[in-house]
């Protein structure tokens, strides 16, 4: 091949290259297989390295590439890279648009909305539609040249397309961030290496693009979003938005998320709208940034030596606060579990005000070096309980000491013991006062036995005066008995022991629930009931027939069998029988099971009866209820809107009741 025909291929090949990286980097929607991706790319590789003359910095093979670096050069912005103002509240952004509506002297506008993206601001610089420079937003005025290392984020262009591409010099201002995906995995690699991770995707992608090495940053996935286009104006630009369209139009990757508002209440009709989508972005976002659309407006409104008068930022409430832990307490739970918990000063984070973290067990506390009179970064997103990501090792102050996990219950002293291979230290001791006070807890609530005013204050009491020592104990309460509970006036007392009469009979699922039994809940709970109706046949039930029993495993079984095998157990069945707790299934229970070796599923929302409703129906008259429809499925319920599961039962030829048809099968039999 002569030089000449290589210089046409390398040509073609780069051309097609960049073409595909855009689609796939800035428009996710790629053309072509990754194989056939890497046949070009290799073919280039091949070509430039039997003609090294030919390579040119634009090239794709090139977007790592370059010598590491000791210092960056410092690069003077032309035009300053200004801050934003903020807003926090609506009445901050109506003010915003006093301010505007006075300036511009009654003249009409409206406005854009954008993600404020959590990430750090760059500019790049194009010379005749190729990547020339990329820098840092520095102070503002002054930022560093890190081209090498934006080059290899993939979602910039190395040359433009269409128009943009044939001005002079071009600038363009953005966002790099680190999606969070990629930030998790990243975290996963280095805590596997042993080395420290990064507090969140944003210190992440800081970290990334100041790395001296710019094949480091190769290997840490960056994105970038475009939201700004300098001199657009000179270029005939009439608005913002219209901006955003010519910078997509030549390749750059704008935020899809970015709307026009014509009123302010769009705007802060969007600020909600994008509050709630914030967990599903995929990226890291602080809040919204609101522009005013028009350029003309945006040129009579002006900068102050910080922000431009024609935008703002609304900012969505942190997730992240440091504060300061002031002690490490343990807790004891139901099964002797101990839980570590901080101690914190209270901070506000997304609007709650925080004051307790779990700090999960030993290994945790361990891991993350955690210590009292630490400072520390928590966070809290969207539904998410509050945690610790980081301690901030430079606030530790002298002398504080590595956390010592307690050997012994800190509620009564027993022997603590953490097997080998589980993370959890638990107390010993069956009779710990705080274990019982978790137990009774749990007995008394709403899905177990569900006994009113058995709150947490009255068991506080009941167990340290005595006057309860397991489950049955509850039952011998008499309004005399509870008198001097303190805060409990008369009448608290009788409702408090009528309630727990009244949970003599919530059935046998609910007792077995209420129990405890390790890997027996609600759902386990059910089962066993419907199968052995009443607690005697199931104390008696060997370990094979009880792992027999559908949705019961072989772990569960075990569990059963040693809470039956344990004499302290079986002497508190035969008590709570004494008091009248009832420990059979009511006689239907006990009745004919015309349904048994029938499987159903529901689907869809019933009009007259919830699911759990219509599974109890099912199983007590024998059948049993799964969650997917299978060639052995016997019956479909199909409720309204009952989707996928309806058409897969329909094509796999499985008869299907409606509601009412569902409801004079279970009545008639
Ligand atoms: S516009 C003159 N738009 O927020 C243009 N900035 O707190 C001013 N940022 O320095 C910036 N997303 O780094 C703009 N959609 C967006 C943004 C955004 C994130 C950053 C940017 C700026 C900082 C100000």
């Amino acid at each position: 091949m002569t030089r000449a025909d290589a210089a046409k291929r390398i040509a073609a090949l780069r051309e097609q290259i960049h073409h595909h990286d855009s689609l796939y980097y800035v428009e996710a929607r790629p053309e072509i297989a990754d194989a056939e991706y890497d046949r070009l790319t290799r073919e280039l590789r091949e070509l430039e390295a039997r003609f090294p003359d030919l390579i040119t910095g634009d090239s794709p093979t090139q977007r790592v590439s370059g010598v590491p670096t000791d210092v960056f050069k410092p690069v003077e912005h032309q035009i300053a890279m200004l801050s934003l103002d903020n807003a926090t509240t609506a009445d901050d952004l109506r003010e915003f648009e006093a301010r505007i509506s006075r300036a511009l002297a009654g003249t009409r506008f409206t406005y854009v909305c954008e993600p404020k993206i959590d990430g750090l601001g760059v500019a790049l610089l194009y010379r005749r539609g190729r990547l020339a420079r990329g820098a840092t937003r520095g102070d503002g005025r002054v930022g560093e040249d890190i081209t090498p290392n934006l080059k290899t984020i993939r979602s910039i262009p190395m040359v433009l397309s269409g128009p943009l591409a044939a001005v002079d010099e071009l600038e363009v201002r953005g966002e790099v961030f680190m999606p969070r995906a990629a930030f998790a995995k990243l975290n996963r690699t280095l805590e596997e290496a042993g080395e420290t991770t990064f507090a969140n995707p944003r210190n992440a992608a800081a970290g990334a693009v100041r790395q001296k090495d710019p094949a480091v940053t190769g290997r840490r996935p960056l994105d970038i979003f475009i939201y700004h286009l300098s001199r657009a104006d000179a270029l005939a630009f009439a608005t913002h938005w219209e901006t955003l369209e010519a910078l997509r139009a030549a390749g750059f990757k704008t935020n899809p998320k970015v709307e026009r508002c014509e009123t302010l209440d769009a705007v802060i009709a969007y600020c909600e709208r994008l509050e709630h989508l914030r967990d599903d972005l995929g990226y890291d976002t602080d809040g919204v940034v609101v522009k005013v659309d028009a350029l003309e407006h945006q040129r009579r409104l002006g900068s102050t030596t910080h922000h431009p008068r024609w935008a703002i930022a609304f900012k969505f409430a942190a997730r992240q606060a440091t504060t300061v832990i002031e002690a490490i307490e343990v807790g004891v739970g139901k099964t002797g579990i101990l839980t570590p918990v901080a101690k914190l000063q209270p901070v506000e984070l997304a609007g709650v005000v925080i004051r307790n973290v779990s700090l999960h067990n030993e290994d945790e506390i361990r891991r993350k070096d955690i210590r009292v009179g630490d400072t520390v970064l928590i966070e809290r997103a969207g539904d998410v309980i509050p945690y610790v990501v980081q301690v901030v090792t430079a606030k530790r102050p002298a002398g504080a000491e590595v956390f010592r996990f307690p050997t012994r219950c800190p509620a009564c002293g027993g022997v603590a013991f953490r097997p080998e291979g589980e993370a959890y230290w638990r107390c010993m001791n069956s009779g710990c006062p705080a274990q019982l006070k978790e137990r009774l807890r749990h007995f008394g609530s709403r899905r177990a036995m569900d006994i009113e005013h058995l709150g947490e204050k009255v068991i506080e009491q009941l167990v340290d005066r005595g006057l309860v020592k397991d489950f049955s104990d509850l039952y011998t309460l008499t309004v005399d008995r509870l008198a001097d509970l303190e805060r409990l006036g008369d009448k608290s007392a009788e409702n408090l022991v009528r309630a727990i009469d009244g949970s003599r009979t919530r059935g046998l699922a609910r007792l077995l629930n209420a129990l405890g039994i390790r890997l027996v809940g609600e759902r386990v709970a059910q089962l066993l009931a419907a199968r052995f109706g009443s607690l005697e046949r199931l104390a008696q039930a060997p370990e094979a027939e009880l792992a027999e029993v559908h949705g019961v495993g072989e772990a569960i079984a075990r569990s059963v069998r040693a809470f039956f095998d344990d004499p302290t157990n079986s002497a508190l069945i035969k008590r709570l029988k004494e008091v009248g707790v009832v420990t059979a299934e009511p006689e239907a229970a006990a009745g004919p099971k015309p349904l048994a070796g029938k499987t159903f599923v529901l689907t869809g929302t019933l009009r007259t009866l919830t699911r759990d409703a219509a599974r109890e129906r099912i199983e007590r008259l024998g059948g049993r209820v799964a969650g997917a429809v299978s060639k052995k499925t016997d019956y479909v319920v199909v409720g309204e809107a009952g989707g996928k599961k309806a058409d897969h039962a329909r094509r796999l030829g499985v008869t299907m009741l409606d509601e009412s048809e569902f409801l004079a099968l279970v009545k008639q039999e």
